[in-house]
């Protein structure tokens, strides 16, 4: 397919751009050093993304100011010295004919109270969303501090070499915290109104261009809606856009923060679609003159090339979707999109990184890992026996081929992709199947048999990529006739329709989450029963969250803190947090509690990679797959 509109240059506040595609700015949380200073494994993610076509790298959250840290090794311009280091930075993605933009970044209220020594600071005294610390509302001198801070930071990055900063308005860090009427409660000059409110931001802007050049270009990343009541929402955003369409900005970025609605509203999870605020971008396009970029999972060249040639932006920006595949724009422009390893919205790269585990995706392990030996290949062929084909399993499969070895991945009658495939089942989830299209590709591509059952010759070396042995839940007085795996619903091998009517669904995780979903989506009457405090305990919040209000839309009924006492006459007796909860009428139980590992095999080189259903712990599962596969 062409893509005559993502393919053609653009100039953007004099930034000459060779195409449309823009990568999303994204913390990699923990690459750079522990001062803040990139590092060649930093340096090596960004110049892949660069080296996969895109014609423009906005990093991610460069911190201006001490005050604003919000996570260990956040990436950092507030002093001179970190500009040799983003020199190099610089260098690397513009050999690659990209250009590249710094984001200026203050975490306002949300900067961590143990990183900065002491209350964040924040236009008003009102804590950021999901946090209780109640902030320090900044003096003038304080906020003028800061508006130097960012000016500073801009002219670092010039005489770093970059081709511009962006104000990162586009969460509610301290830039935006001023703009929303939801947060900033100031009766003086930098509250009050409008034009108070966004006195922060053009005053950074003048500074800006008095301390890095009236030329040097600024653009901002904005909110279409920062999910508070009495907050942002597009008209207001409107108006942002042409206050600083007004002060001479170099473009906007048109995204969604994150307040108390966030998780019920938000659509930048799995089962949304492309282009999820492309609506935002238009009705923004539609007030300025400067570019304006749409951001929001654009998975493919395909969607973003319609939202653009629809003129309702002028570039698009891609995030998780680089993340998975650096070399998304190469391999689309060479019609080679079948070969993208796809985004699936899994979210466990934001999990990883709000774990400090640095960045990664769960479907390419490579990702973060950039500045590492390539795989090599083996000294010896060897017949490797892959147990299981999820994405861990798939993984080492990739990497033993790769390094020359014959592979064969035996399904063991589940479905090929393994717990993906059975997740693929539920409806919001479908969108893994695109993991699975593009594992197909790969075993095709590398030679790498699939079969159903172990063949009958010899293997050097097993690797066990199985869930395995699944657990069942203990209820006294209840027949092991009324319970059914979870895995077997939604493998088909137990068909909807032999399922009852009533039925509880045990498990804590997000695996006991989702079946009870494609139960009640079934029409089933589900009550789901969690051991842990919380169900679906150790979700990603998001995750978590979209799959709890799907429950509560489709009315099932969610029990935590809960052990079962006894099953009797269609009566389900439960201990409850120290009280007593009888569940009637329940005709069958689903066990959805996980699985506990095989042991490993004696007498010949086995590992284990465990295929987990949980995105976070798979992702964990095939680093670990990618590490071992590099190594035996
Ligand atoms: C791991 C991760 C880190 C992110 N960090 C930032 C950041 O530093 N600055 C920012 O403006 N947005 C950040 N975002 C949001 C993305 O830039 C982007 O707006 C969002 O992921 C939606 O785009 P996508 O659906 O293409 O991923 C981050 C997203 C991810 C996945
Ligand atoms: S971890 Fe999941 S959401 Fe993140 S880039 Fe990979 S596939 Fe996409």
């Amino acid at each position: 397919m062409n893509y005559p509109v993502l393919t053609s240059p653009i100039t953007v506040g004099g930034m000459h751009l060779k195409n449309r595609m823009v990568m999303s700015p994204m913390a990699t949380y923990g690459m750079a050093n522990a001062d803040g200073s990139s590092n060649e494994r930093h340096r090596a993610y960004y110049e892949a993304r660069a080296r996969g076509g895109l014609g423009l790298i906005r990093t991610e959250t460069t911190l201006v100011h001490l005050s604003g840290k919000c996570w260990p090794r956040q990436l950092a311009i507030f002093d001179d010295r970190f500009i040799p280091g983003l020199s190099r930075l610089v260098r690397a993605v513009k050999q690659h004919g990209a250009s590249i933009v710094m984001q200026l970044h203050h975490g306002g209220a949300y900067a961590s109270e143990a990183l900065i020594g002491h209350r964040p600071l924040a236009p008003s005294p009102k804590p950021a969303h999901g946090r209780s610390v109640i902030p320090q509302q900044m003096t003038v001198e304080q906020i003028e501090e800061l508006e130097h801070a960012f000016a500073q930071g801009a002219r670092r990055a010039r005489e770093a070499g970059f081709d511009g900063v962006e104000l990162h308005m586009g969460t509610v860090y301290l830039i935006l915290s001023f703009v929303s009427p939801a947060q900033n409660l100031r009766k003086d000059v930098y509250g009050s109104d409008f034009n108070g409110r966004m006195r922060f931001p053009l005053r950074i802007v003048e500074k800006i261009r008095a301390q890095a050049g009236a030329d040097f270009p600024i653009g901002a990343r904005i909110p279409g809606t920062d999910y508070y009541e009495g907050g942002v929402d597009i008209s207001y955003c409107q108006q942002v856009a042409k206050a600083l369409a007004g002060a001479g900005l170099a473009y906007v970025d048109v995204t969604a923060a994150q307040g108390p609605n966030v998780l019920r509203k938000s659509p930048l999870t799995m089962g949304y679609g492309e282009g999820v605020f492309a609506d935002y971008a238009a009705a923004v396009k539609s007030v300025v003159p400067i570019p304006v970029m749409t951001v929001g999972r654009y998975q493919t060249l395909a969607a973003a090339e319609s939202v653009l040639a629809a003129g309702k932006a002028d570039l698009a920006v891609f995030g998780r979707a680089v993340l998975a595949d650096p070399a998304l724009a190469a391999k689309s422009l060479r019609g080679d999109e079948r070969r993208v390893i796809p985004c699936i919205g899994c979210d466990a790269c934001f999990a990883i990184g709000h774990a400090n585990l640095g960045t990664s995706c769960l479907l390419n392990p490579e990702t973060g890992h950039e500045n590492e030996p390539g795989i090599s290949k083996a000294t010896r062929r060897r017949n490797v026996l892959v147990l299981g084909s999820g994405a861990p399993g798939m993984e080492f499969a990739r990497a033993a081929a790769l390094r020359g070895h014959n592979v064969a991945v035996i399904t063991n009658g589940a479905p090929f992709g393994g717990l993906l495939a059975l997740r693929a089942a539920i409806s919001y989830a479908r969108e893994i199947g695109k993991a699975i299209d593009y594992f197909r590709v790969t075993v095709s591509d590398l030679g790498i048999e699939v079969l159903d059952q172990i063949p009958d010759r010899p293997f050097d070396v097993r690797v066990d990529a199985r869930p395995g042995v699944p657990t069942y839940p203990s209820i006294p007085g209840l027949e092991p006739s009324r319970i059914v795996l979870g895995e077997q619903i939604l493998a088909g091998v137990v068909s909807l329709d032999s399922v009852a009517d009533h039925i509880a669904v045990f498990g804590s995780g997000l695996y006991a989450g989702e079946v009870a979903l494609y139960l009640a989506e079934a029409g089933k009457k589900v009550t789901l029963v969690a051991g842990s405090a919380r169900v679906m305990e150790e979700v990603y919040a998001r995750v978590a969250a979209t799959v709890g209000l799907r429950l509560s839309d489709h009315g099932v009924r969610s029990i935590a803190g809960a052990t079962a006492l006894k099953f009797e006459r269609g009566t389900l007796s439960l201990s409850v947090k120290g009280g007593h909860e009888s569940v009637a009428p329940i005709e069958q139980i689903v066990a959805a509690m996980g699985w506990e590992p095989l042991p490993l095999p004696e007498g010949v080189e086995a590992y284990t990679v465990a295929d987990v259903w949980e995105p976070f712990a798979a992702a964990r599962q095939s680093a670990l797959a990618a590490r071992v596969a590099r190594d035996f």
